[in-house]
């Protein structure tokens, strides 16, 4: 069953103030006072799941070239900090079950996002699912997440109590029909495509909407009028002081 989700979700941790979907990242979201994060995991050429958003190294780590050519071994010698700021020199790439055993001694709920590398989408639903059984089995202050409606058929197939997330950019003409079959209990949508009356024909579904990604306050306070339960947000501190100041 779908926990109750609070306003402000973290998005890839506090990625507007720490280098994101790293441990150093969730242990800021915490300390702005976030309830929830949300973050991305993809599997390396091993098999090993691990939170990071983008399908090569080279954004976010000193590494490059694609997810799908770096086994474990080789990502954990990575800094995934540097390139942030000389502050969080040292950060890795964390590991699935590190990021679930830091969120759990936060008390934090948490979104995961499967975010699978090009064919890899029942595999690294697969994954999470099987990870998420030994490491988070309640399956409460939970939401499953992904764009990719394969990995989102097998999450819901192998997990069909898991709390699940259709995540929709450019919705597709039957996204009602798609979000029918699965079972979403949520909505998770791009805030800037949103407007009074899409927000209404998703809540018209009887699902929450959640918006991503909102780094304003007067933006996610217009989303909440408009009847969006919560928003991802990079800077979860920042929108709460702005949103008090509205
Ligand atoms: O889950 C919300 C958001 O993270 C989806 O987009 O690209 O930031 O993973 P992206
Ligand atoms: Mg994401």
């Amino acid at each position: 069953m779908l926990s109750m989700i609070p306003r402000l979700i973290g998005h890839r941790g506090a990625k507007e103030s720490a280098p994101e979907n790293t441990l150093a990242s969730i242990r800021e979201a915490a300390a702005q006072g976030v309830g929830w994060i949300e973050f991305d995991v993809m599997l390396t050429r091993d098999g090993v799941p691990v939170v990071i958003h983008d399908d090569t190294l080279d954004r976010t780590t000193d590494g490059h070239g694609p997810m799908n050519a770096v086994d474990h071994a080789a990502l954990k010698r990575l800094d995934a900090g540097s390139w942030f700021d000389s502050r969080f020199a040292g950060e890795r790439v964390p590991d699935f079950t590190e990021v679930l055993d830091l969120a759990r001694s936060l008390t934090l709920g948490i979104n995961v996002e499967v975010k699978p590398y090009p064919g890899q989408e029942e595999e690294t639903a697969q994954t999470v699912v099987s990870v998420l059984q030994q490491h988070w089995p309640d399956n409460g202050r939970l939401l499953v997440s992904s764009f990719e409606v394969p990995s989102l058929e097998t999450v819901r197939r192998l997990a069909p109590a898991v709390p699940l997330g259709y995540l929709l950019w450019e919705p597709p003409p039957d996204w009602a029909a798609i979000a029918g079959r699965l079972r979403a209990d949520t909505l998770n949508v791009d805030q800037e495509r949103q407007t009074a009356r899409s927000v209404a024909e998703y809540r018209a579904t009887g699902r929450p909407v959640l918006a991503y990604t909102v780094n304003g306050g007067a933006r996610a306070a217009e989303l909440f009028s408009w009847g969006v339960s919560a928003v991802f947000t990079d800077a979860p501190g920042r929108l709460q002081r702005e949103m008090v100041a509205l």
